[in-house]
């Protein structure tokens, strides 16, 4: 009796909300920005709620304009905390490649399955399935600093630096493809089409044929965000494959360098590159 007594008061002794839990878990930081956030008192209730939690060393690594953004403007730290969870509880059992669910900032965040990694919006789940008594918490390596609200073509046709890239996906006609998806979209800059010999450029932009081949090789099927990369062949859209190589320490695709990573889309994921693939002969 006493025993069951003792188990009893121990089982309700270790019964945490999910800030307590958080907080248990080393996610301090988060915590700390929660309650800043003025969402404590959401998060210590009912629910049940499923949180993506970025470890200290997580909200460490933001760049330093990033954070102070952040902690400088509650609403839009309330909106990429918010980001970060969802209603109702959702193990890591019940998670599947590039499926998306709602956050309650209303955007959706991505999940992929990448071998035994679990990623979200590309930051890897450390620690899954950590049970508070209102909800579960993941651990995630990568604050979801980026909300998606833009598919690639609309997030293309956003950024001048990708001007020469949208033009010919319009001459192609390939932006209702881009539009579909998921897909994983290797984004050449202006410089890099620029680094092509003009007469180049200009016989691809004659030939549609020719056009398309090109700008579907930088396109994958699926979310490959860098954690989901490794070194290897990956087949492109085009049908012949491309060649990931990281042992440089960053990530070349052929003789490309990505020089941004992991840009999230709604649609799937960009990667910019400096120089554009050309499918071999
Ligand atoms: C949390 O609870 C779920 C469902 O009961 C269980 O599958 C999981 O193993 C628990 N997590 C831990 C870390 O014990
Ligand atoms: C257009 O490109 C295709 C595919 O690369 C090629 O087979 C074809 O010969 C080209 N047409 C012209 C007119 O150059």
């Amino acid at each position: 009796m006493n025993l069951i007594l003792l188990v009893v008061c121990f089982v309700l002794s270790n019964a945490q909300t999910i800030p307590e839990l958080a907080e248990k878990l080393g996610a301090k930081t988060l915590v700390k920005l929660v309650t800043d956030a003025g969402l404590a008192d959401t998060l210590s209730g009912q629910g049940p709620f499923t949180v993506f939690g970025p470890t200290d060393a997580a909200f460490a690594a933001l760049p330093p304009d990033v954070l102070n953004k952040l902690m400088n403007d509650k609403q839009l730290l309330k909106s990429v905390l918010l980001f970060h969870v969802l209603s109702g509880k959702v193990y890591s059992s019940q998670l599947t490649n590039d499926m998306t669910a709602a956050t309650l900032n209303g955007a959706k965040v991505r999940i992929n399955i990448y071998g035994q990694t679990v990623a979200v919006d590309g930051s890897k789940v450390i620690m899954a399935d950590q049970n508070a008594t209102n909800g579960v918490i993941h651990v995630i390596d990568e604050v979801l600093a980026e909300i998606p609200t833009q598919n690639i073509v609309q997030f293309a046709a956003s950024q001048k630096d990708f001007s020469s890239l949208v033009y010919a996906v319009v001459r192609a006609k390939l932006g209702a493809t881009l539009s579909g998806g998921p897909f994983t979209l290797f984004a050449p800059t202006n410089e890099a089409f620029n680094k092509l010999p003009p007469d180049a450029i200009n016989k691809l932009l004659q030939n549609q044929t020719a056009l398309i081949e090109v700008l579907t090789y930088h396109v994958v099927k699926g979310t490959v965000y860098s954690v989901g990369l490794s070194n290897g062949m990956v087949p492109t859209v085009e049908g012949k494959s491309v060649k990931v190589d990281l042992s440089s320490g960053g990530v070349m695709i052929n003789d490309a360098k990505v020089t941004m990573a992991n840009i999230p889309v709604t649609n799937g994921v960009i990667h910019v590159i400096d120089t554009v693939l050309l499918p071999p002969k």
